[in-house]
């Protein structure tokens, strides 16, 4: 079985909890793109754990965990969170830790060309994490990018830190940074790719026996549909393809190998970094944002941005159901809403004084939009921790049919707190057939 986890939104949707919930059933875990730009909030007991570049599944002892060759990797953020999980108690070892030696590498000069890149954009820059990742993957698309298995060539990798450094340090210069030394990022990344050498693995092949012994493999994707470099809100994305179709490209497996794909929904929506988003709550309902920020924690895990909030966007949602295809849903964090009078929906938008029901590609249309919403009345009690679809007060239920209903997928799953245990799962449900 290989299931494909993925948010639905602009990230950030809960995906690390659902992660490790199902990560105790599969054996392997894997990462298929972006980098350290993710942040997936993982809490189990009094212990908080915060997976940037590691998939979910290390704090489960029992998985294998694959970085895969869609993913750009720093490996100096890397070692960072892996001594920081062994630190934790964490077993890491290459037995159960493989890295693509497909994956590409990012290099210090990327971060500061993502700097610049950001600065020569101003008014219009995109909010990036500034970790350089669209940068790494420029030079991936560009032919120039360094891959893991050319870092554990040290002639290799010479020859391309000395051509990719030399153009960078012309950009860098232009806004009138220092440029970075040859000497130093050579010795550190030679020291790296070192340490990197025993978990580095042909992935692709590592998946195929693993499918031939019968394995259960959970894909998990970072970032979110709407910050997919096609189908998101373009330019305002990250640089890789978080939806369905590129967890086969980036982890190296075959589209009809792929069993189901798993929608992670909030029911709320929010989003970091610039760009459109037609449901944000603004002005006269910022004591509304402020109460969802504060009681869901919307504050960015790895950059610490305090997240933009704004209304379930069923007209979004429902295009991340059919794009990705999602067998089932994964709702978080309805205890979020809890103290609400009323719970607006956006189920439509009007451009130019036109009802659209499906998600525009320009995103000029998506600053311009006027969301068209429905309004529920909220349900006013505690729902923290309940474990029983029957323990929910009935307007939550209703609220939870809602948006099953709009957006056309069986809600499986619902998240009523961090911890593991606050959980519903649905009977009856594809998402059951998953944990069984
Ligand atoms: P980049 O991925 O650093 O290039 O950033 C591009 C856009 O994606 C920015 O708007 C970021 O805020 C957003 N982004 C990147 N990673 C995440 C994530 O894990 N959660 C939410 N937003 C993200």
């Amino acid at each position: 079985m290989i299931i494909v986890i993925i948010g639905s939104q602009w990230g950030d949707e809960g995906k690390g909890k659902v992660v490790d919930l199902l990560a105790d059933r599969f054996d392997v875990v894997a990462r298929y793109q972006g980098g350290h730009n993710a942040g997936h909030s993982v809490y189990v007991g009094d212990k908080a754990f915060v997976l940037r570049l590691l998939p979910s599944g290390i704090i489960h002892k029992n998985s294998v965990c694959v970085l895969g060759n869609g993913m750009v990797i720093d490996p100096k953020a890397f070692f960072g969170e892996v001594d920081e999980m062994i630190e934790k108690g964490v077993s890491i070892t290459p037995d159960r830790l493989k890295v693509s030696s497909r994956a590409h590498l990012i290099m210090p000069y990327h971060q500061a060309l993502d700097h610049t890149s950001e600065e020569r954009l101003g008014n219009e820059k995109i909010g990036t994490t500034l970790r350089g990742i669209g940068p790494a993957y420029e030079d991936k698309a560009g032919r120039r990018g360094i891959r893991v298995a050319d870092a554990l060539s040290p002639e290799v990798l010479k020859n391309r830190i000395e051509r990719n450094l030399a153009e960078a340090n012309k950009v860098i210069a232009v806004f009138g940074r220092e440029p970075l030394r040859f000497d130093e990022i050579f010795e550190e990344m030679t020291e790296l790719a070192e340490r990197l050498r025993p978990f580095v693995c042909e992935t692709s092949h590592f998946f195929s026996e693993a499918k031939k012994d019968n394995k259960k493999i959970l894909l998990e994707g970072a970032q979110a549909t709407l910050l997919d470099v096609d189908h998101g809100t373009y330019p305002f994305v990250t640089s890789s393809n978080p939806t369905a179709g590129g967890a086969s490209v980036g982890a190296g497996i075959p589209p009809h190998h792929i069993t189901g794909v798993l929608g992670i929904v909030r029911t709320y929506a929010t989003r970091v970094g610039e760009g459109p988003f037609p449901s944000e709550m603004l002005n006269e309902e910022d004591g509304v944002a402020n109460l969802i920020r504060e009681r869901g924690n919307e504050f960015g895990s790895v950059t610490k941005r305090p997240r933009r909030c704004g209304w379930f966007d069923a007209v979004a949602t429902r295009y991340a159901a059919e794009l990705n295809g999602f067998d089932s849903v994964a709702l978080t964090k309805i205890d979020v809403l809890d103290a609400l009078d009323e719970i607006k929906v956006c189920i439509g938008y009007e451009i130019d004084g036109e009802r659209v029901d499906t998600f525009p590609a320009v995103s000029q249309d998506l600053r311009q939009i006027r969301p068209i919403y429905e309004t529920l009345e909220g349900w006013k009690s505690d729902t923290l921790g309940i474990t029983k679809v029957g323990d929910l007060p009935a307007k939550a239920k209703e609220y939870v049919d809602f948006l099953s209903r709009s957006i056309g997928v069986e809600i499986g799953l619902i998240s009523t707190g961090p911890e593991r245990d606050q959980t519903i799962i649905l009977k009856d449900s594809v998402m059951e057939s998953w944990f069984a």
